[in-house]
Formats: structure tokens, C-alpha cells, sequence
């Protein structure tokens, strides 16, 4: 089966003004205008403050809007948190959820996640749930075992068709360290994702989820990640900040 191509730029806590995010945004934007392979979606995943501005710069671009956490209430007294109908109504059309630095920074459990994915869908948002091991883990032997736990706990009570998921193999020793993790291994993980999928739901559906790659991905290493028959795509941080260098990478992806 062939599945399409998502690169999705995490832009994380950046950039700290508005006309950063604008110029940012109307960059790659302009720079992978008819240009980008059509079997490769890109997103901006964006702080929810520049979420609007973003929107109405992608409008008549083929890009894509995500948020990068969302509150599984859907409405009440939960100051300073943002609902899944606020981003769909803003257009965002994708949410990262589980991201390490929330797991490890903000304390989120698989169940939070999972509430958090069930309310992603239940508003039309396709959630980017990201699971990846530490380098304590890794050294254990425990990558795999670390995976499909996350995997399953974060994706309990989850309803897909296969067509409104992605998952993100992000290995926390690989995210902006400059450490890549090797393609073979990063592809070895994400079948081990698609196998576990596929007991969870089925093997049609977990053939049609799109698993991700991330950490320390450049437009120098998307072409062999690319070429591994289980990664579907990049989550990507820092290289997503710098114009020219996403728009390589979008490019090479294709
Ligand atoms: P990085 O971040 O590309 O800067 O390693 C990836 C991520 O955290 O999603």
C-alpha cells in the first residue's frame, strides 16, 4: 500500500514575535509553491497564540494548521488551557499530543494523553500522538517494550479508521541533539509501531496510519529516512524554523 507523506514543523516555543512567525510562515510557504511533491502534506504545528495569523496565511496554500496540545474538556473554567472545538474552529486540521518534553517537562501520563486523543477526534482533529524511548531505556534494552506501552496507553478507548491517526517515533535522545537515529533503526521501531497497531485495531487500519520519524531531522537526512518502507514522514523541530532549510527538507521528502 502507498501511503502519502506528511512532514509536520513543530515550532514548539518559537518564534517569540509575531512578524517571526508570519515571515516564517509566508517563507516556506513561498519557497515550496509549486515545487513540493503532491503525494507530500506539509503542517505548522504553531503556538496557539499565532494560530490565527498562521491560518490566514496558509489559506489558499495547500499547508496544513496544527496545534501542539489542546485540554481534553471541551469547555468551563480550565483557565489558560485551549479546547479541541477552539482548533478546529480555527482550522487546524492536526494536534501533537504526548510530545516527550510535555511528558517529561509538564508531567503528562499516557491517560492524559489518550483523553486527549479521544476529544482530537470526536472534533475532527487528527491527532500526531508521539511515543519514543529515553537514552536510559535504549541502554536497557527496554525500547520496545517502552514503545508498545506508550503506545497502547496513550491509544486506549481511541477510535480510528486508520485515515484520522498518526503517530510520531521520537526517540527523546534523538530531539535536538543533533543525534539522528539510524534510518534501519528508526524504520525497525515504526513497524514495531504498525505491528502494535495492527493488534489494537486491525492490519487494514494499521496499514493506513502514517508514522512519523522525529528527531534532529535536516534536509540532509529526510532522502534515506524517506526511502525506509514503515516512516511515512518527519516531525520536525529546529530545521523547521530556519526557511531555507525546511524548504529543502520538504523538498527532498518527495
Ligand atoms: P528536533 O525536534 O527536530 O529539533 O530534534 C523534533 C521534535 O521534538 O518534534
Amino acid at each position: 500500500m502507498s501511503r502519502s507523506v506528511l512532514i509536520a514543523a513543530n515550532w514548539k516555543l518559537n518564534p517569540n514575535t509575531l512578524k517571526g512567525s508570519q515571515e516564517l510562515a509566508s517563507g516556506v510557504s513561498e519557497g515550496i509553491k509549486d515545487k513540493k511533491s503532491s503525494k507530500v502534506e506539509v503542517a505548522f504545528c504553531v503556538p496557539a497564540i499565532y494560530l490565527q495569523a498562521i491560518e490566514s496565511i496558509i489559506a489558499k496554500s495547500p499547508i496544513k494548521l496544527g496545534g501542539q496540545n489542546l485540554y481534553f474538556e471541551e469547555k468551563g473554567a480550565f483557565t489558560g488551557e485551549i479546547s479541541a472545538p477552539m482548533l478546529t474552529d480555527i482550522g487546524a486540521k492536526y494536534v501533537v499530543l504526548g510530545h516527550s518534553e510535555r511528558r517529561t517537562l509538564f508531567a503528562e501520563t499516557d491517560e492524559l494523553i489518550s483523553k486527549k486523543a479521544q476529544v482530537s477526534l470526536k472534533h475532527n482533529l487528527i491527532p500526531i500522538v508521539c511515543v519514543g524511548e529515553t537514552l536510559e531505556q535504549r541502554e536497557k534494552n527496554e525500547t520496545d517494550s517502552v514503545i508498545i506501552s506508550q503506545l497502547n496507553k496513550s491509544l486506549k478507548s481511541v477510535e480510528t479508521n486508520g485515515d484520522n491517526l498518526v503517530i510520531a517515533y521520537e526517540p527523546v535522545w534523538a530531539i535536538g541533539t543533533g543525534k539522528t537515529c539510524s534510518s534501519e533503526e528508526a524504520n525497525r521501531v515504526c513497524g514495531l509501531i504498525r505491528q502494535g497497531l495492527a493488534k489494537l485495531y486491525s492490519k487494514e487500519i494499521a496499514e493506513k496510519v502514517l508514522i512519523l520519524y522525529g528527531g534532529s531531522v535536516k534536509s540532509n537526512t529526510i532522502k534515506e529516512q524517506m526511502q525506509q518502507s514503515e516512516i511515512d514522514g518527519a516531525l520536525v523541530g529546529g530545521a523547521s524554523l530556519i526557511v531555507d532549510e525546511f524548504v529543502q527538507l520538504v523538498l527532498n521528502a518527495g
